[in-house]
């Protein structure tokens, strides 16, 4: 039996009126890659979200069910969101910088937590550095500007920034989509390293994507969850008709 890291239960969301998860429920397994795929609007970004409490500060924003990080009731009010996303990571699709050295951006979220240790801070960004596969390429810049970097150095910084405070789970949603296919072998790589140590869940439109890298893939449409599985069975014998069209191209 896998280790179930996150354990989604009977998730309902609306914005405003209109309901955008319906009754999901899903099993993240702990030291694997989970892909979400299904077409655009979906939902896949909207559940992923949910996973680390990002609806917070939109009032429009309802949820009811249950997600369970081991034993932490993630969506219970007294849970303590700054601790939560301690645990569970977030990279978003467009590399989102700020506007500070390399350094200090994957320092930031460690001497938020307290760690003002010079050398221990400088040792952390190196490891994180090196974990995001970029230390080669920046290690003579650290006192640069993030800004200054490409698109896919900067999103690699972002997966150093994350790892950075060392989470046990760390959410990718379209990684990829704004680099070019050399970078985003270098972000695939990554996440099969990454593996080894933490849990990740990724939003993919990259069907190919997802099977090289993923171990377990879930299918959406429509707000609902119809399929998950084990990747290759998924593409390759998928139980319901949306998922065969769906992995077979013939639409979203
Ligand atoms: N903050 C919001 N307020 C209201 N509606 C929203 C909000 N965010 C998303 N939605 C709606 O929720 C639905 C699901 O959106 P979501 O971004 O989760 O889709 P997605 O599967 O990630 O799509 P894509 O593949 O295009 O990124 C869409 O109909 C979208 O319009
Ligand atoms: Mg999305």
């Amino acid at each position: 039996m896998e280790k179930i890291k996150i354990d989604i239960q009977e998730l309902d969301l609306f914005f405003d009126k209109k309901q955008v998860l319906k009754n999901v429920s899903l099993h993240i397994p702990a030291g694997k890659i989970t892909a979400i795929i299904g077409p655009s609007g979906c939902g896949k970004s909207t559940l992923l979200r949910s996973l680390n409490r990002m609806h917070d500060l939109n009032p429009q924003a309802r949820l009811s069910g249950k997600i369970m990080l081991d034993e932490l009731n993630i969506l219970h009010g007294n849970t303590n969101v700054v601790h939560l996303r301690r645990r569970i990571g977030m990279v978003f699709q467009k590399p989102n910088p700020f506007p500070k050295s390399i350094a200090e951006n994957v320092s930031y979220g460690l001497k938020i937590n307290g760690l003002h240790d010079k050398k221990k801070l400088a040792e952390a960004v190196e490891n994180s550095l090196r974990a995001a596969a970029l230390w080669d390429e920046v290690k003579d810049d650290l006192d640069k500007s993030a800004l200054d970097l490409s698109g896919g150095q900067q999103q690699r910084l972002c997966i150093a920034r994350a790892v950075a405070v060392e989470p046990e789970v760390i959410l990718m949603d379209e990684p990829c989509s704004a680099l070019d296919p050399i970078s985003t072998a270098k972000v695939e790589e990554l996440m099969l390293e990454l593996k080894k140590k933490y849990t990740l869940v990724i939003v993919t439109h990259n069907m190919q994507q997802a099977q090289r890298v993923s171990d377990f893939t879930a299918f959406m449409y429509l707000g609902e969850l119809i399929e998950v599985g084990e990747t290759r069975q998924i593409f390759q014998k998928p139980q319901h008709d949306l998922t065969k069209n769906y992995v077979e191209g013939h639409f979203g």
